[in-house]
C-alpha cells in the first residue's frame, strides 16, 4: 500500500494485550506485545500525534481461580498481587502507558455490564440451554480450564475443555475424550445450564467483506492467514457467559451464579481503561472510540488473534457506536534457547529477575527483542545472541560512535562545541543521507516493521562510524585544525539525532545521550535529520558510557540457570506421575518382548513422527511403524538393538501394518531413548 493513499488519521488509540494476573511477566510479553506496542506510542507522541495507549490487567478466568484454591488464597488476592509485579515490571521497562489499568475495578465492571446489556437488549445473544459438565462433589460447573481430558486431535492427555495446548486447537469441553475434573479429578456428570451466544455466523458476510476483501494487503499475511481460515471454516455462535463465581456478573435476571466469559469481558477492558483515564485527566473517551478519525491498533501476540480480529469486532459491530481496530500487529511467539517459553515449566526469562541480574540494562533487553522480534515467524532468544547484539551492535557500532565524539570534543575544545566550516564532498554526502533517517525509520514504524526500524537506527550510527573512521579526526588534528572543528561539528549533529530517533526503541539511553549533549527533552521526530541540532559554543558535560561490554560469565551463569531449571522440571516429572496399579504375574507374561536389530528404516511421507522400520527378530524380519522420527535420523538407527514387543495386535497406521512396537524411555521433555539389552544379544531372546 502506498502512504500517501493511507487515512489521515487525527488521533491514535493504541491497545496492548492485557496479561493475567496469575503470574509474572517475561521476554515473550515484551517481545510480542509491549515494546512493539511502546515503539509505536512513543514514535506517534514524538510526531506530535494524539495518542492514548492502553494497558490493564486481565484479572478474570479459570486459571486465576485454580491458582487461588491451590494455594488457599482469594482469586482477589492473588491478582492484587501479580496486578502490582506487571505493573512494575512495566514501569520498570519504560513502556509508556497512559494509562495501566485492571478489570477487577468497578469502572470495568460496570462497563463490561452495561455492554453485555445493550446487546442483550438489541436482541443480539442467542439464549440456550444445553448439557454441560457438573463436579457434583464441589456443586460446580466445569468451565474452561476446569476439566482436562484427552485431545480427541492429537492425543494429549492434558488438554484443557476450552484449548488443547499441545496442538493449539480450541476445544469444547464435550469434546475431550475422558474428561476430568480438575477440581477433583471425579468423572464429570452433565447437567443442563443456560448461556448466551454470539452468533458469529451471523456476521460472516460483513467479516469477509471487511477482512478478507478490506484487509488483504494491509495486515500481515500471518494475521490475514490465520482471520481468513478462521471464516472459512464456517463460524459458530460462541458463549460468552459462564457458570463461575469469579467475574463480571452477567446482568440480568435469572443469572444468578453466572459471569461473562473472561474473554469477553477483557477487550472490553480497554475501554472501561480510556474511561479511567478520562476521568482522572478530564479528557473524553469517546472520541477515542467512537470517531471515526481515530485509528485503533490493538498489539497481540497471536495466540489473541481470533478474539481480536473476529470476536471483539463482533462485539463492537453489534453494539453500534464503535470504530473497529485498522490494524492487529499480531507477533508470532518467542522462544527460548530453542525451547517453547512455559510459565508451567518455569522456562522463562522473568522480567524481575532479568533486572536483578543487570541492572539499569532495560535498553539492552529491548533493543535484542526488537532486533530480533517474532515479526514474521516465531524466533528464538539465546544469551550468546543477547550478549553479540549487546557487545558488537550497542557497544561496538552506537555506543562507541558516540563515545568517540564525545571524548575527542572534550580533548580538543574542553567540551566546547566546535563551529562547522566549509563543507567538503564528504560532508554533504553524510549530511545528505543522514537527513533520509527520520522518515526512512518513521515509514518502518508506521508500517509496524519494527526489526526494520532498529536496524534503520543502527545504520545511522554506522554512518556516524563510516564518517569518523574515513575523515579520521585525530589524525587531521596534526596538520587541518580548522578541518578538525567541521568533522567534530558533523560527528556531533549525527549524534544528536541518535539521541532523538532512538527514543522509542532504548528510551533510557536516549535521555542519557539527550542530557550528554545538552539537549532539551523535547525535540520532536520531525526536528531530527538536520545538522543543526546542537549549536556551536554550548559546553557539554562529561560524557559517560552508554553501554558496557556483557562478559562470558555474565552469560555462563544466565544458562546455567536455565539448565537447572532443566534438571529440576525433569526430576519434578518423574515424581509427578506416580507408579500405576500392581498388576499379576500372570498379566506381565502375556507380554512377549523380545530383542530385535533394525535392519532397514526410513521416513513414513507427509508425517512428522513416524518411521518405518524393518527389524530382524531372530525368527522373523517384520515392519514397524515407530513414532520416533522427530527424535532420531533413520541412518543413526540402523543396526542398532532394540526391544520389541511382538505380540502386540498389529495394527495399520497411513497404510502400514506395523506389526509390533519398539519400546522407548521417555524423558521429561517428551524426548525418547532406545530400551535395548546392555550388551549384543542375540536376536529373538526374551526379555523377561
Ligand atoms: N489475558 C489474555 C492473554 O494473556 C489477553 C487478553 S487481551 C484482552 O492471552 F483484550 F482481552 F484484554
Ligand atoms: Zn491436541
Amino acid at each position: 500500500m502506498s502512504f500517501e493513499n493511507q487515512k489521515k488519521f487525527e488521533r491514535y488509540t493504541i491497545t496492548s494485550a492485557l496479561p493475567y494476573a496469575n503470574g509474572p511477566i517475561h521476554i515473550g510479553h515484551l517481545a510480542g506485545v509491549y515494546v512493539p506496542a511502546d515503539i509505536y506510542a512513543r514514535y506517534l507522541r514524538l510526531k506530535g500525534r494524539d495518542v492514548l495507549f492502553i494497558g490493564g490487567s486481565d484479572e478474570h478466568g479459570v486459571p486465576i481461580t485454580i491458582k487461588a484454591r491451590n494455594e488457599g488464597v482469594s482469586p482477589q488476592d492473588i491478582v492484587d498481587k501479580y496486578h502490582g509485579i506487571i505493573k512494575k515490571s512495566f514501569r520498570d521497562f519504560g513502556i509508556s502507558f497512559d494509562v495501566y489499568s485492571r478489570t477487577s475495578n468497578a469502572i470495568h465492571h460496570q462497563t463490561a455490564s452495561a455492554f453485555f446489556e445493550k446487546l442483550y437488549k438489541n436482541g443480539n445473544f442467542i439464549e440456550q440451554t444445553s448439557e454441560q459438565y457438573y463436579d457434583a462433589e464441589n456443586k460446580q460447573f466445569l468451565a474452561d480450564r476446569y476439566i482436562t481430558g484427552t485431545c480427541p486431535h492429537c492425543s494429549y492427555e492434558k488438554a484443557y475443555g476450552d484449548q488443547c495446548e499441545s496442538c493449539g486447537t480450541s476445544l469444547s469441553a464435550t469434546d475431550l475424550i475422558n474428561p476430568k475434573s480438575a477440581l477433583s479429578g471425579n468423572v464429570p456428570q452433565l447437567k443442563e445450564t443456560k448461556h448466551w451466544y454470539l452468533p458469529l455466523n451471523e456476521y460472516e458476510p460483513w467479516l469477509k467483506e471487511w477482512i478478507v476483501e478490506g484487509h488483504k494487503n494491509d495486515w500481515r499475511s500471518t494475521v490475514y492467514g490465520q482471520c481468513k481460515s478462521w471464516i472459512d471454516n464456517g463460524l459458530h455462535p460462541r458463549a460468552v457467559t459462564r457458570d463461575l463465581d469469579w467475574g463480571v456478573k452477567v446482568p440480568i435476571q435469572g443469572a444468578d451464579g453466572k459471569v461473562l466469559y473472561v474473554w469477553f469481558d477483557a477487550p472490553i477492558g480497554y475501554i472501561s481503561a480510556s474511561r479511567e483515564w478520562a476521568e482522572e485527566t478530564g479528557n473524553d473517551w469517546e472520541k477515542y472510540w467512537k470517531d471515526d478519525s481515530t485509528k485503533l491498533v490493538h498489539f497481540i501476540g497471536k495466540d489473541n488473534i481470533v478474539f481480536h480480529c473476529i470476536i471483539f469486532p463482533a462485539m463492537l459491530k453489534a453494539e453500534g457506536s464503535y470504530i473497529l481496530p485498522d490494524n492487529v500487529p499480531a507477533n508470532e511467539f518467542l522462544n527460548l534457547e530453542n525451547d517453547k517459553i512455559s510459565t508451567s515449566r518455569n522456562w522463562a526469562v522473568w522480567l524481575h529477575e532479568y533486572l536483578e541480574d543487570f541492572p539499569g540494562k532495560q535498553d539492552v533487553l529491548r533493543y535484542v527483542l526488537t532486533a530480533n522480534a517474532p515479526e514474521t515467524k516465531d524466533n528464538d532468544f539465546t544469551w550468546k545472541d543477547f550478549q553479540a547484539k549487546n557487545n558488537s551492535e550497542l557497544l561496538a557500532i552506537f555506543g562507541n560512535f558516540i563515545n568517540r565524539t564525545l571524548v575527542l570534543i572534550q580533548k580538543y575544545y574542553k567540551g566546547r562545541v566546535p563551529a562547522k566550516g566549509i563543507l567538503n564532498a564528504l560532508d554533504t554526502v553524510t549530511l545528505t543521507e543522514l537527513a533520509t533517517y527520520p522518515e526512512k525509520i518513521g515509514h518502518s514504524i508506521e508500517n509496524y516493521r519494527f526489526r526494520e526500524a532498529v536496524g534503520e537506527l543502527m545504520n545511522l550510527a554506522r554512518l556516524g562510524n563510516k564518517y569518523l573512521t574515513e575523515t579520521e579526526p585525530w589524525k587531521t588534528i596534526k596538520t587541518d585544525e580548522k578541518r578538525v572543528e567541521t568533522i567534530l561539528n558533523i560527528a556531533l549533529q549525527i549524534s544528536a539525532n541518535l539521541a532523538i530517533l532512538s527514543e522509542p526503541f532504548i528510551p533510557f539511553t536516549s535521555v542519557k545521550l539527550k542530557e550528554m549533549m545538552g539537549m532539551l527533552a523535547s525535540h520532536s521526530w520531525d526536528a531530527a535529520g538536520k545538522d543543526d541540532l546542537i549549536n556551536e559554543g554550548l559546553i557539554l558535560p562529561t560524557p559517560s558510557l552508554l553501554f558496557e561490554r556483557i562478559e562470558d560469565e555474565a552469560i555462563e551463569a544466565q544458562v546455567q540457570k536455565l539448565l537447572n531449571t532443566k534438571k529440576a522440571n525433569e526430576s519434578q516429572a518423574i515424581k509427578a506421575s506416580p507408579a500405576k496399579e500392581n498388576i499379576n504375574f500372570e498379566d506381565f507374561a502375556k507380554m512377549d518382548i523380545r530383542v530385535g536389530t533394525i535392519l532397514e528404516a526410513v521416513k513414513v511421507a507427509k508425517t512428522k513422527k513416524l518411521l518405518q522400520l524393518k527389524v530382524d527378530m531372530g525368527f522373523d524380519q517384520r515392519t514397524i511403524v515407530s513414532g520416533i522420527a522427530e527424535y532420531f535420523q533413520p541412518e543413526e538407527i540402523i543396526g542398532k538393538q532394540v526391544s520389541v514387543l511382538v505380540n502386540l495386535e498389529p495394527k495399520t497406521l497411513r497404510g502400514i501394518e506395523s506389526q509390533g512396537m519398539i519400546l522407548m524411555a521417555e524423558n521429561a521433555d517428551g524426548s525418547l531413548k532406545f530400551v535395548a539389552p546392555f550388551s549384543n544379544t542375540i536376536n529373538g531372546s526374551e526379555i523377561k
